[in-house]
């Protein structure tokens, strides 16, 4: 505590009890009547007569009580009227406090040297209490180990590596950018996402309730911190002006250019999935291993799609595969599970499917 706190507290404290005693010592000085030294209880005792009790003392006490009125009835709406902008500035200063920790929970704890100073390992309590290192893999583009600052939440490779649970085998795990998330998801499923993990994935659970780390209102901080991300205040990518009505001649590149800006996050720039042809050197315990890359949601998809008939694929890309994490892109109607937030149009559902049978 600052010795401005500790100063202010001994005051609030000692002054009123030096008054008090002050009181008591005064009361034990004062002569006391006869009836009080004889222990005679105070309604046994004579009252003042008549005269006394309805001239002066009565008109005191009435007075009394009008100026305690009066105090009353300006005091309400005094306290009263700021009360609206003292409610904001709480929900303000919430906000806030909420945006700090939620960033603070995104950041690797940092790391400390063990005889650290008492003080210097106060200022660091609150980030490594509440650090969960979701930097270490969605933080940014390629790299494995974000350094604490650079919190951007640009994607990354899963840290520790991937290995896939049933080969063995290492792969580069892709974990999407969080700074666009809001563009693919609305706020249930980054939160379902978030508590419950994406199981086969690198994701793992955070929520207790799950066996995570994280307090539901730790979820709420670091959903709140993501919502305040610039790339989060926007939609998805834009699409070109031709490619908002597109026609049967440029289909198939307004299908490519929606499938940059809306599908590649997950099935890789040309629809690679998760047995993609690219690889990448990542380190596992000290040694580089060259990886295949794979894309989220173990989207087994490797591009070519005609195993799908026309009317699956279609149906694909309209309504998703919800607990596969993969979004729906057509407006629907509200059946219980959330609307797309950025949802395609039919002409733009069909430019990408042709696009993608290309593939
Ligand atoms: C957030 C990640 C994500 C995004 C964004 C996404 N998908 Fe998917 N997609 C998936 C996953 C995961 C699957 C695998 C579902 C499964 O295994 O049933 C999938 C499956 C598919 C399939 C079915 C593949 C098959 O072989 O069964 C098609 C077609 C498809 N996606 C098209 C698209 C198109 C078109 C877009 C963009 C408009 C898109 N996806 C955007 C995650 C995504
Ligand atoms: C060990 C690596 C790792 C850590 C740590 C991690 N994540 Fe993830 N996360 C992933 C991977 C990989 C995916 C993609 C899973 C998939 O394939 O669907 C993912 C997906 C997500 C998604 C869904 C994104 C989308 O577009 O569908 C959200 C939201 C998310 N993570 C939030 C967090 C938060 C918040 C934390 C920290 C509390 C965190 N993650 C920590 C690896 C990680």
């Amino acid at each position: 505590m600052e010795t401005g706190s500790v100063l202010a507290i001994a005051f609030v404290v000692l002054v009123p009890a030096a008054i008090l005693w002050g009181i008591f010592l005064m009361r034990q000085r004062r002569t006391r009547k006869p009836t009080a030294l004889l222990g005679i209880p105070m309604a046994m005792r004579p009252a003042p007569p008549d005269e006394e009790l309805e001239g002066p003392r009565l008109q005191r006490v009435m007075v009394g009580g009008l100026v305690a009125t009066l105090a009353t009835a300006v005091f309400i709406p005094v306290y009263w009227l700021p009360e609206r902008e003292r409610q904001e500035a709480f929900e303000h200063r919430f906000a806030e406090a909420s945006l700090e920790r939620g960033q603070l929970i995104f950041a690797r704890p940092p790391e400390l040297e063990e005889d650290i100073p008492a003080a210097a390992f106060k200022a660091e309590e609150k980030a490594l209490a509440l650090g969960q290192g979701c930097a270490n893999c969605h933080g940014s583009p390629g790299t494995l180990h974000v350094p604490p600052d650079e919190n951007v939440a640009a994607g990354g490779i899963g840290n520790p590596a991937f290995k896939d649970p049933i080969t063995n085998q290492v792969v580069a795990y892709q974990a999407p950018p969080l700074n666009n998330v809001f563009t693919r998801w609305d706020e249930e499923v980054v939160r379902f996402t978030i508590e419950r993990g994406r199981p086969g994935t690198d994701m793992p659970a955070w929520g207790v309730e799950y066996g995570g780390s994280m307090t539901s209102m730790m979820v709420d901080d670091v959903i709140a911190w993501l919502r305040s991300l610039p790339g989060n205040q926007q939609g998805p990518p834009e699409l070109s002006e031709g490619c908002q009505k597109p026609t049967a001649t440029n289909q198939i590149s307004c299908g490519q250019e929606i499938f940059e800006a809306r599908c590649a996050v997950c099935h890789g720039p040309q629809g690679e999935g998760r047995e993609g042809s690219r690889t990448m050197e990542i380190e596992v315990e000290g040694e580089m291993v060259e990886a295949p890359i794979w894309y989220q949601g173990l989207a087994l998809w490797k591009g070519d799609v005609r195993h799908l008939s026309e009317r699956e694929h279609e149906f694909t890309i309209r309504n998703g595969r919800r607990f596969a994490f993969m979004p729906q892109f057509a407006e629907s109607p509200a059946q219980g599970i959330p609307v797309p937030p950025y949802p395609l149009t039919d002409a733009q559902i069909k430019a990408v499917m042709a696009y993608e049978r290309t593939l």
